[in-house]
């Protein structure tokens, strides 16, 4: 089956069933495409992801009864081809014709007047069912998502969804220990427009995405593509020369990498429960030419992979919602479910008090998520603190002053009492949490109950 528009809908059927997710599905069904085809497949699919909800609450307004539950692959056919009628720019005479002729690659031949009906309606009503639909509130989120976001943020809820439906910009993350941000710029082709990110010192927006493997020095590990947001994270940690440092949840190794550019002489651990993950952190340090002590183990259960020596710091990137890196990662609104978010909050309680006790005493632990919802980030920060005698927060420095020999305070994102949030920004960083936390030294506790 090389018809592109057949294969975006049986990855799609998965992802709506809540099978998989797409970062699985594409690579896996468009390996024998040409490139031209698994482009078309990749945007069919992650553009129908993010503007699902909004679709298919037209699409139910235009089928007289619901579709069976096996015929989910025709119904991602009525969604990519309303998508490709509202958002690409495919003549609609011919997205409609090769949507209708997948009917038959999908042996699904009775299914083409259906499908050629629903989207002639949609082409023709198309802008009056998008009123109605926004009349009625209706966005491209889930709904129990959108309250909560809501909820959270009632002055920059609009932001955040809006930039959650945006295409993601491109972010790169230049290998300090090669060259300079501004002197791998220079080696950028000069048709590549670019901007360097306001608050990640080595980062550089491109003004669009390409393959990064044709960018000058990929192989040689010379630079990584990761968010601005995630790459505060080892600025805020910034290890010291000596120091054992542990990277938690570390796949697949983004963070763990950008810890070693930033300081090749550290002892860092790079932990996760994931075998097939942690293989990628492997590759990661390969191509960087940057070493770590790779670990696959529960984070939780420390007897399986503690040595008993406490840490220096400890970097816990917990697993989470991602509610804040949904444009990078549409198919979210698909698979995430209103439950999944306390039952992650207590996924990221029992990491963080599992690794407290590796800490030693005057040593920091940096708390990071890419979501925004408060319960996986300050809410959870704050119940930890309120029953953890030895925890304080630290205020968040950006980068250390040389000059000055002092930390200068981070001026991104919303200062919350125990951390801070960055919302997912139009051509800017994502959606993530970081709170700064000390363990301090059991003297220091004393005084702190004597005062
Ligand atoms: C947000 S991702 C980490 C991203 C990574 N820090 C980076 O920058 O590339 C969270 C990771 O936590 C891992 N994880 C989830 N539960 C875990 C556990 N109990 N112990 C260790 N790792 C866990 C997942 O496999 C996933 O790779």
């Amino acid at each position: 089956m090389a018809d592109p528009r057949a294969i975006a809908a049986s990855i799609l059927k998965e992802v709506l069933r809540g099978k998989a997710s797409l970062a699985t599905l594409i690579p896996n069904k468009c390996k024998h495409l040409q490139t031209q085809d698994s482009a078309l497949v990749r945007e069919l699919c992650f553009g129908t992801c993010r503007f699902e909800p909004l679709l298919s609450a037209c699409i139910k307004q235009l089928l007289d009864k619901p579709l069976r539950n096996k015929d989910y692959d025709i119904y991602a056919l009525l969604l990519l081809g309303c998508y490709q009628l509202s958002y690409l720019r495919t003549p609609d005479h011919a997205a409609i014709s090769a949507t209708v002729g997948a009917c038959q690659t999908l042996k699904k031949g009775w299914a083409k007047k259906l499908v050629n009906g629903v989207l002639r309606q949609y082409q023709r009503k198309s802008d009056l069912l998008t009123q109605q639909l926004q009349w009625w509130q209706v966005d491209a989120h889930p709904q129990w998502l959108a309250e909560q976001i809501k909820a959270a943020w009632p002055e920059h809820y609009q932001q955040i969804l809006d930039a959650n439906n945006q295409y993601p910009p491109f972010c790169l993350r230049v290998n300090s220990r090669f060259h300079s941000r501004e002197d791998y710029i220079k080696l950028l082709p000069a048709e590549l427009k670019n901007s360097t990110c306001h608050f990640a010192s080595d980062g550089i927006y491109l003004e669009k995405a390409v393959d990064v493997t044709s960018l000058p020095g990929f192989d040689l590990g010379w630079l990584s593509v990761q968010d601005e947001a995630a790459q505060l994270a080892a600025a805020i940690l910034n290890p010291a020369g000596g120091e054992k440092i542990l990277d938690a949840c570390a796949a697949p190794g983004g963070k763990t990498c950008h810890l070693l550019e930033r300081q090749k002489d550290c002892n860092l651990t790079a932990l996760d429960n994931d075998l097939q993950r942690c293989e990628k952190i492997d590759e990661n340090l390969k191509r960087l030419q940057l070493k770590a002590k790779v670990v696959c183990a529960d984070a939780i259960n420390t007897e399986q992979w503690w040595d008993g020596t406490a840490y220096d710091a400890i970097l816990l990137d917990a697993p989470c919602s991602a509610s804040g890196v949904i444009r990078r990662h549409p198919d979210i609104k698909q698979l995430r479910k209103a439950d999944d978010i306390g039952k992650l909050a207590h996924q990221q309680r029992q990491l963080l008090d599992a690794l407290w006790p590796t800490l030693k005493e005057g040593g920091r632990l940096l708390y990071a998520t890419c979501s925004v919802l408060p319960v996986e980030n300050e809410l959870l920060i704050a119940e930890f603190l309120q029953q953890t005698a030895d925890a304080q927060v630290l205020s968040i420095p950006i980068e250390f002053d040389q000059q000055n020999n002092s930390d200068q305070a981070a001026h991104w994102g919303k200062s919350q009492n125990f951390g801070k949030q960055l919302f997912p920004n139009n051509n800017g960083h994502d959606g993530f949490y970081y709170s700064y936390l000390l363990k301090t030294a059991k003297n220091d506790q004393a005084k702190i109950r004597q005062d």
